[in-house]
């Protein structure tokens, strides 16, 4: 069930304001009925989400620091664990996987973190974060209370001892190092599981025994800092239970305690980019308005940007069918640079917000109507004479002038004035006073020389009896590759004894990707999409009389990373035919003696490192444009000066990139949006992944392009805009 092909743009939690006063006790970080509270002070925090594995240690400390000068108190994440644990109980947290570094800087900058621990994060990341190794495990069923597993005399061949397993080795690493909120650092929030409630029924009985289960398991870790599971109705205490969902302030039951605060996740209808997908656009306008709406109307104190920095899927880390950038939309985009006036309209929003905490946290809150469509949330502290007014315009078309206090005001269309005095406007959602900035690319360097590139076709592998792996059916895709590759062949020779003037071959496909070879020859090929991941290709082909070979190439675009049961997804060819057009009849290879063959043979020479390249031969690329299955290779020197640099690969159509023996992602030119555009032709090149010069470039092409019109670019923003928005910011103190 691929519930969540809507991915959540802003996430925001809001703390309901109580009569409860109750504490719990979390370390020094606790919470009532109305905030979080650190170290006995009641808090409005926004929150903002930067991956770690999305960008680089290098970039780090600059999307921190813009992520705290735009008004941000807490950085979340997620937790990779199929980053960290490659294979049990083998652990690797080195270079963009160094979480311990992440949470230092963050530390650094003085601000808080939230760290979603999961271990399933879903997260449009290949598997939800799962290693594939969890799939072998003998009669696993992932996020479920695997009884029958647990009886067994092996300690652990069962799913949830595996999360024990990693959620404490997480644990553990962070307390070794000091950074929960309780022991002086920076953690003041985790959370276990995620959006299981999703899924919760598919488990009858067993899913609410396995919500307990992980509760119960965090609990005891001992963190001394609260824990969270978001959509999770039935969060065992002292687990906050929060809500995820478009209605929450209908739909939400509210908290399961009367100790625990209402918590809030609401989808913002942004959506993550799939291969055929236009780039969705938000407004500043439009989120300033629905994150003032909540800390007003349901007393928020905690707001999450999903994401505040998206950054990149480097690798194979994507998703199926997801896109290499990721949230390129979000106020940092996909390169860490500003995206105006979204940051700074932001930045003045939480500002405002700044100016009257203590009054919003302390005071009494009232609201009342001030038109059809108006309305005043007013909050007062009447021993200190202080007083905060929201004025909201829910008319989406017309001004309205309403009277507050005596004194009349102009409200635009869906906006929310924030009065820090209940008199002076200094706030407007709908009004931004922050400039636009434009994206730039400047062309460092095209590749239109001949003589700079090489080329080399890729085996196309043919059914040899001696063939490694056999078996008289067709495969499930995953189960075969171990996801060690997104490449699967399957081959097969027949005796074509027919008479057929017009065969057609027909592949039924679980997704993502076929390439039909016969008798070496690219044939044609064929793909489904995020949405609908089986497909058919119908392709006429050429027969010999007597033997032929017929090789089929399954890929996968990222593995799923959502819906209950995901151990039991299957990928890859489903049924094989030959028909004869003309007449009726046709050859059913389905159940027929399949070879297989894991990866391509550049992938298992590893030939995009440098090392390696002499494992292969490399040609002048002449004869290798517009060829299936090839590589190509070329050097460069690096763009001088700073500006991030992408690779613009337009005139190529499918496959991966390396830079220096680092992939930069999956590449997917020639999948066209409904507009005829591709979902995205530049590929971010982290400045770190390279050196002065001699900078070797490596790209495996599927389907077939033209590297000569390959530029390097160096992207940088509209400097008057940039400048304009970051000096017209007003700033206002904190607190
Ligand atoms: C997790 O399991 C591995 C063995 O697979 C073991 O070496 C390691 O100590 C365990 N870690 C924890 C935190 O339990
Ligand atoms: C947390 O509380 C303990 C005991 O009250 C105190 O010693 C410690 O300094 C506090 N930690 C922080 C980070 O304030
Ligand atoms: C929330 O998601 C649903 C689908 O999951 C979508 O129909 C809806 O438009 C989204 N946004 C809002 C604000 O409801
Ligand atoms: C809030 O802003 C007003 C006017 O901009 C300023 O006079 C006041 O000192 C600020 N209050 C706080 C608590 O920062
Ligand atoms: C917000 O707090 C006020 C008390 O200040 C309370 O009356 C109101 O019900 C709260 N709002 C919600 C949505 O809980
Ligand atoms: C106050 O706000 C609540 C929740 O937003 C709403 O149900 C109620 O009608 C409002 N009261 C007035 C007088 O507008
Ligand atoms: C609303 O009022 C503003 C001035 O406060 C004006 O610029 C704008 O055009 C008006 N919009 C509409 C829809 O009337
Ligand atoms: C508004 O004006 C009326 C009459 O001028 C006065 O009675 C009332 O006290 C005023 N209200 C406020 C909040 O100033
Ligand atoms: C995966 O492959 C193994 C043999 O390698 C087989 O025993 C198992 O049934 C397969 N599982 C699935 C789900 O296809
Ligand atoms: C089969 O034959 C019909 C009639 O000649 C033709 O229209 C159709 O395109 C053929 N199908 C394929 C897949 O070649
Ligand atoms: C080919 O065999 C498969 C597996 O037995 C079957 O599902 C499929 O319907 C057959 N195809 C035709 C055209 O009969
Ligand atoms: C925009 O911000 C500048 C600098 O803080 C301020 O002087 C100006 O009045 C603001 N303009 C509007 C329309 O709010």
């Amino acid at each position: 069930m691929e519930w969540r092909w809507l991915q959540f743009w802003v996430m925001v939690v809001v703390v309901l304001i109580t009569d409860e006063r109750v504490s719990v006790s979390g370390g020094n970080v606790t919470y009532d009925g109305r905030s979080l509270i650190i170290d006995g002070q009641r808090k409005i925090l926004f929150s903002g989400s930067i991956h770690y594995p999305r960008s680089t240690p290098e970039m780090w400390p600059s999307l921190i620091g813009k992520a705290k000068e735009g008004g941000l108190d807490v950085i979340q994440t997620y937790v990779f664990w199929n980053l960290h644990e490659p294979q049990p109980g083998q652990y690797d947290f080195s270079g963009r996987y160094d979480l311990v570094k992440f949470i230092k800087e963050i530390q650094a900058q003085g601000l808080y973190a939230c760290l979603r621990i999961g271990p399933f994060i879903e997260s449009e990341w290949t598997y939800g974060g799962f290693p594939f190794w969890l799939h072998d495990v003998p009669g696993i069923v992932y996020r479920t209370d695997n009884e029958p597993f647990k009886a067994c005399t092996l300690p652990i061949t069962n799913y949830i001892f595996y999360m024990q397993n990693f959620t404490t080795k997480i644990v553990n690493l962070m307390k070794s190092e000091g950074l929960y909120a309780s022991q002086g650092g920076p953690i003041i929030l985790s959370q276990i599981e995620n959006e299981y409630q999703n899924v919760e029924a598919a488990f009858h009985e067993k899913g609410p025994a396995y919500v307990r289960w992980a509760a119960k398991m965090a609990v005891d870790l001992q963190t001394g800092v609260p824990w969270v599971m978001c959509k999770q109705t039935d969060a065992p205490d002292p687990v906050i239970n929060t809500c995820n969902g478009m209605q929450c302030g209908k739909t939400f039951g509210g908290p399961n305690s009367p100790n625990k605060p209402s918590m809030w996740t609401e989808n913002w209808t942004s959506f993550y980019q799939v291969y055929g997908g236009e780039p969705y656009i938000r407004s500043a306008e439009n989120i300033a308005f629905h994150v003032a709406l909540f800390i007003a109307r349901l007393n928020g104190s905690y707001v999450n940007y999903y994401m505040y920095h998206g950054g990149t899927n480097f690798g194979r880390t994507s998703s199926a069918y997801v896109i290499t950038g990721y949230y390129d939309q979000a106020p940092l985009d996909e390169y860490g640079l500003l995206r105006q006036p979204k940051w700074g309209h932001l930045k003045q929003l939480h500002a405002a917000f700044r100016n009257c905490s203590t009054t919003l946290l302390q005071g009494m809150r009232t609201n009342f109507s001030l038109g059809q469509l108006q309305e005043a949330y007013v909050f007062q502290e009447e021993s200190a004479g202080r007083c905060v007014a929201f004025l909201v315009n829910n008319d989406e078309k017309t001004n309205a002038t309403v009277q507050f206090r005596n004194i009349s005001y102009d409200l635009m269309p869906m906006s929310i004035s924030i009065l820090p005095d209940c008199e002076n406007v200094i706030f407007n959602t709908a009004k931004v006073n922050t400039s636009s900035n434009k994206r730039i690319t400047r062309s460092a360097q095209i590749f239109d020389s001949v003589d700079s590139w090489e080329g080399s076709k890729d085996v196309i592998q043919n059914f040899e009896p001696t063939i490694s792996l056999q078996s008289d059916t067709l495969l499930e895709h995953m189960n075969v590759t171990k996801d060690k590759s997104d490449y699967l062949w399957y081959t097969m020779r027949f005796q074509h004894n027919i008479s057929c003037t017009e065969p057609v071959l027909r592949v039924e496909s679980f997704g993502h990707v076929t390439h039909a070879f016969v008798n070496g020859i690219n044939t044609g090929n064929a793909h489904g999409s995020h949405d609908t991941k089986q497909f058919i290709m119908e392709i006429p082909v050429l027969l010999n009389d007597g033997s032929n070979n017929i090789s089929l190439l399954s890929v996968m675009v990222g593995l799923p990373d959502s819906g209950a049961f995901l151990e039991s997804k299957f990928a890859g060819l489903k049924r094989v035919e030959i028909h004869c057009n003309e007449t009726d009849q046709f050859y059913n290879f389905t159940n027929y003696a399949w070879g297989y063959q894991v990866g391509l043979l550049g992938e298992k020479l590893q030939i995009y490192r440098e090392e390696n390249l002499d494992n292969i031969e490399w040609n002048n690329i002449e004869g290798y444009f517009n060829q299936s299955l090839t590589w190509y290779m070329t050097f460069f020197d690096a763009p001088v000066g700073n500006d991030p640099v992408g690779l613009n690969l337009s005139s190529m159509a499918k496959g991966e990139a390396w830079i220096n023996g680092q992939s930069i992602g999956r590449y997917w030119v020639s999948f066209l949006t409904s507009k005829g555009q591709p979902s995205q032709s530049m590929y971010h090149v982290p400045r770190s992944f390279l050196k002065d010069s001699e900078n070797l470039l490596v790209l495996l092409e599927e389907v077939g392009g033209n590297p000569l019109h390959i530029s390097l670019d160096t992207i940088s923003l509209s400097s008057l805009s940039e400048s304009t928005s970051y000096h017209q910011i007003p700033s206002i103190s904190l607190e």
